[in-house]
């Protein structure tokens, strides 16, 4: 996921959809105790929100959306809790992937996803095989990621492949990223209360506008996604210049 349109870039005003968005999907547990169930039941409901937020992400003519489904710190957790999560997303995989070729969405997943067990390697190898013609939207999930982990893996590669020092600059570590090709996100929605980056796309985010959305994740729907880009629209997007340089660049 490197930065084409780099930090200086010309693009100073937020009038347009942004092409990149990304999301923190996070407090399924939390509105799962609210109603006295379990937290995988948060987790199960959470579904409907994945499917609402990529047809709100494909109304609003969003391109690319990269959805933060499983950290590297998720590992930790009770191992019942991972187990089931691995189950859902192999359910859900199974379940969504047809549709989601209908819809022209291409599905792939970046992390380190050889500590995935090997169903979910395979519906995740058959859902990308299922809709690899997607040519509306880019859907990334995040599994098993992390930002550092995704910074540590271009390390890894740059010095296999031998970068010479005087070689190194943004684009070249942004080609080592994860998603190469993938534009920086120019807005990051968070769900479920927390104000913080949770190991996300460090890299990435330089200059994303952040949306803080109040609600638990399986509670967001359409109309918290289209909340998020009006906010988006309404931020004056400076990279570093002054408010005077940029009113007179877009006007
Ligand atoms: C987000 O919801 C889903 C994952 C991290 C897998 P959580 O499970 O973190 O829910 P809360 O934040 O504990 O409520
Ligand atoms: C972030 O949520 C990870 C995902 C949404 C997949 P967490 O619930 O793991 O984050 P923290 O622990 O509150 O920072
Ligand atoms: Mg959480």
């Amino acid at each position: 996921m490197s930065s084409p349109q780099s930090i200086d870039s010309s693009e100073t005003s937020s009038q347009r959809t942004p092409a990149h968005v990304a999301i923190i999907m996070d407090g399924n547990g939390r509105w799962a105790e609210e109603r006295g169930m379990d937290r995988m039941s948060g987790h199960a409901y959470g579904v409907e929100a994945v499917r609402a937020t990529v047809r709100a992400a494909m109304q609003c003519g969003v391109r690319h959306l990269t959805m933060y489904a499983f950290s590297t710190e998720n590992w930790n957790r009770p191992s019942a809790e991972v187990d089931a999560l691995m189950d859902l997303l192999v359910r859900s995989l199974a379940a969504e992937a047809d549709e989601l070729a209908g819809q022209g969405v291409r599905l792939r997943a970046m992390g380190s996803l050889d500590r995935l067990p090997e169903g979910c390697r395979e519906a995740l190898a058959g859902a990308e095989t299922k809709t690899s013609a997607g040519d509306k939207l880019d859907l990334t999930l995040a599994l098993s990621y992390s930002g550092r982990w995704e910074i540590v893996e271009a390390f890894r590669k740059a010095l296999v492949s031998g970068v010479a020092p005087g070689d190194v600059d943004e684009d070249t570590i942004g080609q080592l990223l994860a998603m190469p090709n993938l534009p920086d996100p120019e807005l990051l929605i968070r769900t479920g209360g927390e104000q913080r980056i949770s190991n996300f796309l460090l890299w990435q985010i330089a200059y994303t506008e952040f949306h803080f959305a109040p609600v638990f994740w399986p509670d967001f729907r359409e109309s918290h996604f289209e909340q998020a880009i009006e906010q988006f629209h309404s931020r004056q997007r400076r990279f570093g210049k002054t408010g005077q340089q940029i009113q007179r660049t877009s006007s």
